[in-house]
């Protein structure tokens, strides 16, 4: 195994991985093969989309015969590989999990789990019962600030936690562009806001709790702002046609069309082109008859754009999580945490304690060497972490590796369906009640 193993290896030869679904996520995870070619090797593609499939085979030379348009068709095989990185869109995680872990591929599985509590909890069960490691997409978990937070609690700089308050600001062209237009805008397409975006933040505050359990939950939130009822007078269908666009935050001209003329053709721009890479042509060809050149206002979007959860966990530790489409901040997540002893707050740059004893204010940072210069730089470094860890994990057969594993996170993503049964039946929910999975859960892992 090379110099570059973070984490050092048993295995003589690179972990041989299978992306299954090369759109964003899977291009992010997959670049870790050309960083480090001696500790990870893509043997194997399937993506529905030709210009993805035949993209990935070029950057990573993969053979004709292991090229797949449906990944149904690779667990049809002898199993050629020793991993699987399921980055498919929310509703197609759970048939290729339980089928991938059935053929004893360990598995890297994009987050939310899936958009069932109950097809979550099948993936878990198939993970256990083949005996092969499962990695959720949860990031943030990698992030080295996030860990630094966690340790510095079991440390007790604050004493015992007693409340917990995290902001998600999703950033308002960030939340235009995936959650009205984009693939998170419809429930029945893809997941519901607090699963697809806050998931992340559910399983933080989780995490930062310690091993206490969620007793009770509530959420209130709604589609807001983002209708027709709210469209301005003389707004055209489209982006291109219309007459105020100029006065619109969320016109698609400025979001994209303007990027590309910079130059700038990252994220979002490198989304809305399914079948080419992006430049002038085929961006203006895309917001003319895409779903991305729609005006915001008449979109089939029914996803939350701000939400608030309210959780108290066992030992009266409360928690109160926002999110909030109308922001500057574009996903950096802010953080106060309130014990006996003092406050730890996070605002993204920096982590900061003030002692209740001594009455001062003491600054911390974490490891941060941002390895944006490796290329798979995402979440401010935090998905090489990620990757690097599951690849470290395989390539020593060690699960403990694996900071965002089954049972942890099939508990958090249960949290999170509680949340929303309290915003649809608009009533606080005793967790565990009603026979729910949680309860079960625990029984099992
Ligand atoms: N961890 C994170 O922070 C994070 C961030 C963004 C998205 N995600 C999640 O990652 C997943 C993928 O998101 P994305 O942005 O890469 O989406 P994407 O649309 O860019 O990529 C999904 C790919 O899956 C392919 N696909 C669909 N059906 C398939 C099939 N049957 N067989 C093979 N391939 C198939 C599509 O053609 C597409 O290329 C989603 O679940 C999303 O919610 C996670």
């Amino acid at each position: 195994m090379g110099q570059n193993s973070s984490q050092g290896s048993r295995m003589t030869s690179p972990v041989r991985v299978i992306l299954v679904g090369a759109g964003s996520r899977g291009e992010v995870y997959s670049g870790f093969a050309s960083i480090h070619p001696e500790r990870m090797e893509i043997v194997g593609v399937a993506d529905l989309r030709k210009f993805a499939r035949t993209n990935l085979q070029k950057k990573h030379r993969i053979v004709d015969e292991n090229i797949f348009e449906d990944w149904h068709s690779i667990t049809e095989r002898e199993k050629f590989a020793d991993a699987v990185l399921i980055c498919t869109p929310d509703r197609l995680h759970k048939e290729p999990a339980v089928a991938f872990a059935k053929k004893g591929y360990h598995i890297l599985l994009e987050k939310p789990m899936a958009t069932t509590p109950e097809d979550c909890t099948a993936i878990v069960e198939a993970c256990a019962q083949s005996g092969v490691m499962l990695s959720v997409g949860h990031v943030l978990r990698y992030d080295p600030v996030i860990k630094r937070i966690k340790e510095l609690i079991d440390a007790g700089v604050v004493g015992d936690v007693m409340h917990i308050q995290h902001l998600e600001p999703v950033g308002f062209y960030h939340f235009a562009h995936a959650y009205v237009r984009g693939n998170w805008r419809n429930e029945a397409e893809s997941s519901f806001a607090l699963l697809a975006k806050s998931c992340h933040d559910i399983d933080l505050i989780h995490h930062w709790a310690g091993a206490r359990r969620c007793v009770k939950v509530s959420s209130f939130g709604s589609v807001s702002h983002f209708k027709k009822e709210d469209k301005p007078a003389g707004a055209a269908d489209r982006c291109l046609d219309c007459a105020v666009e100029r006065d619109c935050p969320y016109s698609a001209c400025k979001i994209y069309l303007e990027s590309v003329k910079r130059g700038d053709t990252g994220w979002p721009v490198s989304v809305i082109c399914p079948s080419s890479f992006p430049d002038i042509e085929s961006v203006t060809a895309a917001l003319r008859t895409g779903p991305y050149g729609r005006c915001v206002y008449e979109c089939d979007n029914d996803v939350c754009s701000n939400q608030v959860v309210n959780m108290e966990f066992e030992g009266g530790l409360t928690s109160a999580f926002s999110m909030v489409a109308f922001t500057e901040d574009m996903c950096k997540r802010k953080t106060t945490i309130y014990g006996s002893k003092g406050e730890l707050s996070y605002n993204g740059d920096e982590i900061r304690v003030f002692d209740f004893v001594t009455q001062r204010a003491t600054k911390y940072t974490a490891d941060t060497k941002n390895p944006q210069h490796l290329g798979v730089s995402g979440h401010g470094g935090a998905d090489y972490h990620l990757i690097d860890a599951f690849i470290s994990a395989v390539a020593n057969n060690d699960p403990s590796l694996i900071r965002s594993g089954p049972e942890e996170t099939l508990l958090s993503h249960l949290l999170v369906f509680e949340a929303e049964r309290s915003r649809l039946e608009n009533r606080v929910v005793y967790c565990g009640s009603d026979q729910s999975q949680s309860q079960k859960t625990q029984k099992h892992f």
